[in-house]
C-alpha cells in the first residue's frame, strides 16, 4: 500500500469532527468578515475574573509599535487550567506520568490532586518572598513536579522561565542572569534513557558562572534520592516547604498583558533571548489551537512528547490541554529505552487516542523497521500530529501507514516559540493532507510569502514567510530588549512580523515549509544559533576562527558541520577535535554536539572580510559544483581547499 499524494479526509472521522470542511471554511469567512467578534469568542473559553471589553490593538508600524490582546481582562491562568475543571471533573484524570523506567508504576494525578499541589507550593514560594512579578527558573526532568512548578508560578503571578534539562550550567547561568530570577526550582537528579542527569549539581555550577546574587532560594525536588550537596540557607527540599501548606491559594490577579512566561531560544546572533509570553492572548491561543488542531474530544487520552523545556512542552502539554481539562501522559523517558518500542508500548498501556511527537524521532524510529511497531496494537490511536521541523514526506508516509495503519490523520504543525501556538496545520477533520505540508494558516491567521524586497509572492510560488497581522499567541517582547524584538522580527519586512522561514506554496493554496533562511539551525527540532556554537569553539586557546554550518542528515534533519580554523602552530589533531566537541557539549549541551568538525586552513570571506556562509554551506552539503557566484572572494583558492577536504564526509 503507498499513501497518494493527497490523502482525502475519511468522511467518518469528518462526520464527528469539531470542524469538518464547511465549519472551517464558514469560520475562516467569519475570520475575515468580522476579526474581532471571532477573537472575542476565543477569549470566552477561559475563566475571566474580569472578562475583557477590548479585544485587539495591534500596530506593527515600527513608530507606533504595540501588541495587546484583551487589553482591560483580568484572569490567572492557573484557575483557568485547574479551578474550573473542579467542580465538574475533579476527579477527572489530568496527568498520567510514566516514568522513564519501565519497570515503574504510572502516576495517575486528578484535577484536583494537582490543584492541591500547586496551591501547595504556589503557597510556599510566597513564604519563600516570591511576589508577582518575580522570575523563576525551572530545570525539572519531565515529570509532574515542571508542571505545578509552572502553574504554581502562574499562580502567584510569578514569571517562570523553564530551562530544558539537556543544557549546560553555561547555558542555565545564561539564562539566570538575564532575567535575574529569585529563585530555581529543580531535581537531584534526572533519568533518562535509564541514564542519571546531575540537576542539582549543574545548578551549583550554574550558579557559580551566573555572575549574579539574585538567586535567593533552589528548591530541590527529591526525585532519584541520590545524594546532593545542599548549601543551606540558600538550598531547600520542596517537599520540606510544602509540607503543610493550604491546599487552597489566593490565585493573584493578573491582567491580561502581564507576563506569563519567558522561554529562551536561539537566534540568529547573539545569546538566546528571552521570548516573553503574557497570560490572557497565550492562554487563549494555545487552548483554541490544541482543541481544534487535535479534534479534541471528551474521552480522548492526549500525548505530547516533548519537553516542557521547550514551546511545545509549555502549549501542548501545560497549557492547551490543562485550560481544556484534557486527560495525558506525561513521559520522563526516551523513545528508545528500553527498546523502540516505547513509545507504543505507553500508547497501549494508556489507551493513548492523540499522540504528538518530532519528525526526529519518526525517523530514528523508521530505521528500526516495522516489527518493533507491529509489536504494540495502537488500536487506540486517532490524530497524529508532527511538529517542530519540516516532515520529509518519506518519514510522514512511514507515521501514518506504519504508526497509524493508515487510518489516523496527521496534522503537520509549523509553529515557533515566538508564534506561542499552531499557525499553519491541517485541521484533521476539515480537508485533505499532504505528506510534507503544514496545508494551511488556521482560520485568522494572515500568512504570506514575500521575495527578498518585501514584495508580496501570489498564488503558486516560493518565499520567505512572514505574518501580516497579529494572533493572540503572538510574544509581546524579548525580555528586556524591547528594541530587539521589533529589530528582529518586524524590520526585514516593514510592517510584517518575519519567521525567519521559507516556504512554497503549491497551487491548492498549502504551505511547504524548507526551513530556515537565517542563521539558525534544527538540529532534531531544536533550535540552535550558529553563532553560539561558534563563540563555543572560539573560546578554546586554539582555536582561531570558527564558522558552523548547516546541512541535510538523514535523522536529526539537519547535522552540525563546524569549519575551524587553528592559530598558528597547533596541529589539528583527533584528540583536540574531541575537545572542540566537548567545549560545544559544557558550553550549550549534547544538542548542539557538532556531528562534523572540519579543519579550515582560511575561511572564505569578502574583500570586506564577511564569511560567505552560503559557499560554507554548499561545501558541507556536498554541492560544491553549485557554488554560485565566487568573485567577490577575497581568496579563492581557500575554497579549492575546503571542497577538497570535505570530499572525506560525503
Ligand atoms: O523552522 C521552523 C521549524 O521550527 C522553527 C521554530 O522552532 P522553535 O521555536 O524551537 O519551535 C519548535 C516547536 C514549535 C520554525 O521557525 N518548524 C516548527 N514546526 C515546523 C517547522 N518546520 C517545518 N514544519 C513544521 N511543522
Amino acid at each position: 500500500m503507498s499513501t497518494p499524494e493527497t490523502v482525502p479526509v475519511d468522511p467518518a472521522f469528518a462526520a464527528r469532527a469539531r470542524l469538518d470542511a464547511d465549519g472551517a471554511a464558514r469560520l475562516r469567512e467569519r475570520a475575515a468578515r468580522d476579526p474581532d467578534g471571532v477573537w472575542r469568542e476565543l477569549a470566552g473559553r477561559l475563566e475571566w475574573m474580569r472578562a475583557p471589553t477590548e479585544i485587539r490593538d495591534v500596530s506593527f508600524d515600527r513608530d507606533d509599535f504595540r501588541i495587546r490582546w484583551y487589553a482591560d481582562g483580568e484572569l490567572n491562568a492557573s484557575v483557568s487550567c485547574l479551578d474550573r475543571h473542579l467542580d465538574a471533573r475533579g476527579d477527572r484524570t489530568a496527568l498520567i506520568v510514566e516514568p522513564d523506567d519501565p519497570a515503574g508504576e504510572a502516576q495517575r494525578i486528578s484535577y484536583r490532586e494537582l490543584h492541591a499541589r500547586v496551591c501547595r507550593l504556589g503557597n510556599a514560594l510566597r513564604n519563600l518572598g516570591v511576589r508577582r512579578g518575580d522570575r523563576v527558573t525551572i530545570y525539572l526532568p519531565m515529570t509532574a513536579d515542571a508542571v505545578v512548578a509552572m502553574l504554581a508560578c502562574a499562580r502567584i503571578g510569578a514569571v517562570h522561565s523553564v530551562v530544558f534539562g539537556g543544557f549546560a550550567p553555561q547555558s542555565i547561568a545564561d539564562r539566570i542572569a538575564d532575567c535575574r530570577s529569585k529563585l530555581v526550582i529543580t531535581a537531584d537528579e534526572g533519568c533518562r534513557g535509564g541514564r542519571r542527569v546531575p540537576l542539582k549539581a549543574n545548578v551549583d555550577a550554574a550558579l557559580k558562572l551566573a555572575g549574579t546574587n539574585s538567586v535567593e532560594t533552589v528548591l530541590v525536588v527529591r526525585h532519584t534520592g541520590a545524594g546532593i550537596d545542599m548549601q543551606m540557607p540558600r538550598d531547600r527540599w520542596m517537599h520540606a516547604v510544602v509540607d503543610g501548606q493550604p491546599d487552597v491559594c489566593e490565585p493573584e490577579r493578573m491582567n491580561a498583558e502581564d507576563p506569563l512566561f519567558i522561554l529562551y531560544t536561539s537566534g540568529s546572533t547573539g545569546k538566546p533571548k528571552g521570548v516573553l509570553h503574557t497570560t490572557g492572548g497565550y492562554l487563549a491561543w494555545a487552548a483554541w489551537t490544541h482543541e481544534q488542531v487535535f479534534d479534541l474530544r471528551e474521552d480522548d487520552v492526549y500525548w505530547c512528547t516533548a519537553d516542557v523545556g521547550w514551546i511545545t512542552g509549555h502549549s501542548y502539554v501545560v497549557y492547551g490541554p490543562l485550560a481544556n481539562g484534557a486527560t495525558q501522559v506525561v513521559f520522563e523517558g526516551v523513545p528508545n529505552y528500553p527498546d523502540v518500542s516505547r513509545f507504543w508500548n505507553v500508547v497501549d498501556r494508556h489507551r493513548v487516542t492523540i499522540f504528538y511527537t518530532a519528525p526526529t524521532a519518526i525517523r530514528a524510529l523508521m530505521r528500526e523497521g516495522e516489527a518493533p511497531v507491529k509489536r504494540a496494537s495502537r488500536a487506540s490511536l486517532r490524530v497524529l500530529g508532527s511538529v517542530g521541523e519540516p516532515i520529509n514526506p518519506e518519514a510522514w508516509r512511514w507515521y501514518y501507514e506504519v504508526v497509524g495503519d493508515s487510518r489516523c490523520p496527521i496534522v503537520d504543525t509549523w509553529w515557533q516559540t515566538e508564534t506561542g501556538g499552531i499557525l499553519i496545520s491541517p485541521l484533521p477533520g476539515a480537508g485533505p493532507l499532504k505528506p510534507g505540508s503544514a496545508t494551511k494558516p488556521l482560520p485568522g491567521i494572515r500568512a504570506a510569502l514575500v521575495d527578498a524586497e518585501g514584495r508580496a509572492v501570489e498564488g503558486e510560488g516560493e518565499g520567505n514567510l512572514v505574518l501580516l497581522d497579529s494572533w493572540p499567541g503572538q510574544m509581546r517582547t524579548v525580555y528586556g530588549d524591547h528594541a530587539r524584538f521589533i529589530e528582529t522580527y518586524f524590520s526585514t519586512y516593514p510592517g510584517m512580523y518575519f519567521t525567519g522561514d521559507g516556504a512554497r506554496r503549491d497551487a491548492d493554496g498549502d504551505y511547504w515549509i524548507t526551513g530556515r533562511v537565517d542563521d539558525v539551525l534544527n538540529i532534531s527540532g531544536h533550535r540552535i544559533g550558529t553563532a553560539e556554537v561558534e563563540s563555543a569553539l572560539v573560546a578554546h586557546r586554539d582555536v582561531a576562527e570558527a564558522a558552523v554550518v548547516g546541512y541535510p542528515h538523514d535523522i536529526k534533519g539537519q547535522g552540525l558541520h563546524a569549519y575551524v580554523t587553528l592559530k598558528a602552530g597547533v596541529e589539528p589533531t583527533d584528540a583536540l577535535r574531541a575537545e572542540l566537541v566537548q567545549c560545544v557539549r559544557s558550553a550549550i549541551g549534547a544538542i548542539a554536539t557538532p556531528d562534523r568538525i572540519q579543519w579550515a586552513p582560511g575561511l572564505p570571506k569578502t574583500r570586506s572580510g564577511k564569511i560567505m556562509r552560503r559557499i560554507l554551506r554548499k561545501i558541507a552539503e556536498g554541492a560544491a559544483d553549485q557554488l554560485g557566484d565566487t568573485s567577490t572572494l577575497a581568496e579563492p583558492a581557500v575554497v579549492e581547499t575546503l571542497v577538497a577536504d570535505a570530499r572525506a564526509w560525503s
